[in-house]
């Protein structure tokens, strides 16, 4: 096991690159089990989530290559092979497979999903749609098996805008018989992104970025290649280092409409924010401002921000609320940040953030995907050496971090850790 240590306080600049939208990633893989032949998917991001993926396809019968972030899936000899344990568990996404392998082979079982722990994460919603096409659904022992005769289309209205059960309704949808329409569909652009490629495997999808999706099923889908989108929570987490310690940092490959939320809550601190095609500039802002931030669904503040930006805002004038109205546990960093020297507050769904601090180097666990990200972040900011634990949570859904940030001048490394440093861990 690993840790990362970072020699805090030195400003940073440059270019830094986004990888492939890792929330894309996750639904594309999936979505290849309902092609009869080869699909390809670029500029997928080296992370661990996307390697799991990979093994589960393989283990259902996929042939599967995967070289410099392009995937190749051959999907002719999957088999809908039960799945209730083992490498499903690793991360949430495994739900996908649940959608893909319902719509091509009207059944499967799939264990109930790992991935980062932010409070109850229900998916009610996806069994609610599951079932509207005609799926009989149970939950044993922690597995859900799937099973349908013959999938029909539907009306469905989301209780929840949910990114997930938008995206696992479509995969089912597309090989259903007749049409499937979505209502108070989830609108973010990795939904888009699924939809697009769905389309170019011969689905018929319109309305996916609002919240009516019409899809008509289609009795075949074919192969095709498609180019996964930048990693819009990347690009943010960026972002927000860049005007946390950043002397002008270029933000490359990245759309920059997907993040107006972000750019417009950094530019209300005062940060100096330019944008191009597909770059964002952050500049230097001596002394930024405290903001209030409420996550939303998108365009909304992302909550897989809501972590960096509270590290951020330890650095602003003032006190600053951060509500989280998508999870409701989705604070467990507060307390490592506290260890850091930060005045946070937690009550309820919010924590407020008092600032300027200037943070301390310390030990620190990153609990959870976005956690790992605030706690570089705030490793960077800190004065003297921070060393971050827990970094198969950050291996999940940052491509090769540490070189980035090496890129933009920052003292970053990883070491073993000691076999005692493995058992305190554990307790
Ligand atoms: N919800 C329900 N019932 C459902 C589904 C969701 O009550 O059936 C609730 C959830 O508990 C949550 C809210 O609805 O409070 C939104 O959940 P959503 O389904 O949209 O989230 P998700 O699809 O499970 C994806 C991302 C998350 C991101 C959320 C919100 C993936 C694999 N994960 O999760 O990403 O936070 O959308 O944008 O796409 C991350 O990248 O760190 C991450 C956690």
């Amino acid at each position: 096991m690993e840790k990362l240590k970072i020699a805090g306080g030195y400003p940073l600049e440059g270019t830094i690159k986004v990888s492939g939208a890792k929330n894309s990633a996750v639904a594309l893989i999936p979505a290849t089990i309902l092609a009869d032949s080869p699909v390809t998917i670029e500029g997928l991001p080296d992370i661990s989530d996307v390697r799991t993926l990979k093994d589960l396809l393989e283990e259902i019968g996929g042939s599967v290559s995967l070289e410099d972030g392009d995937m190749s899936v051959d999907p002719s000899q999957m088999v809908s092979m039960p799945l209730p344990s083992g490498k499903v568990k690793k991360l949430r996404a495994s739900y996908y497979l649940m959608g893909a392998m319902l719509g091509r082979f009207k059944k499967a079982v799939i264990g109930l999903p790992g991935g980062c722990h932010l409070g109850p994460r229900p998916i009610d919603q996806h069994i609610k749609g599951f079932e509207a096409l005609g799926a009989e659904v149970t939950n044993e022992q922690g597995a859900i098996y799937l099973r349908a005769d013959e999938l029909k289309g539907a009306r469905i209205y989301l209780d929840v805008v949910s990114v997930g059960a938008t995206i696992n309704i479509m995969l089912a949808a597309v090989r259903a018989k007749g049409r499937t329409i979505i209502e108070n569909a989830a609108k973010e652009p990795e939904i888009i992104d699924v939809a697009t490629l769905l389309s170019n495997m011969g689905a018929k999808i319109k309305g996916a970025g609002t919240d009516v999706i019409r899809i008509d099923g289609v009795d075949e889908l074919h192969g095709c290649r498609h180019t996964i989108i930048p990693d819009r929570i990347e690009a943010g987490t960026f972002m927000i280092l860049a005007a946390a310690v950043g002397k002008g940092v270029l933000v490359d490959n990245v759309i920059p409409l997907h993040m107006e939320s972000v750019i417009a809550k950094l530019r209300e601190m005062g940060v100096p924010v330019e944008t191009n095609d597909d770059q964002i500039f952050i500049g230097r802002a001596d002394k930024l401002k405290s903001v209030d931030v409420k996550t939303l669904v998108y365009p909304g503040f992302p909550t897989d921000l809501q972590q960096p930006f509270t590290t951020l805002l330890n650095r602003a004038e003032g006190s600053a609320v951060v509500t989280d109205t998508i999870y409701s546990a989705r604070f467990k960093h507060i307390d490592e940040l506290r260890r850091m020297n930060a005045t946070i507050k937690v009550e309820g769904r919010s924590a407020i953030v008092n600032g300027p601090v200037q943070l301390q180097g310390a030990k620190v666990k990153a609990s959870d995907l976005r956690a790992g990200a605030a706690l570089v972040i705030a490793g960077l900011m800190a004065e003297g050496i921070t060393e971050v634990t827990g970094l198969e949570h950050i291996d999940r859904g940052y491509s090769d971090l540490v070189a980035k940030l090496e890129g933009l001048g920052a003292t970053i490394w990883r070491e073993k850790m000691s076999v005692e440093e493995m058992e305190q861990m554990k307790s």
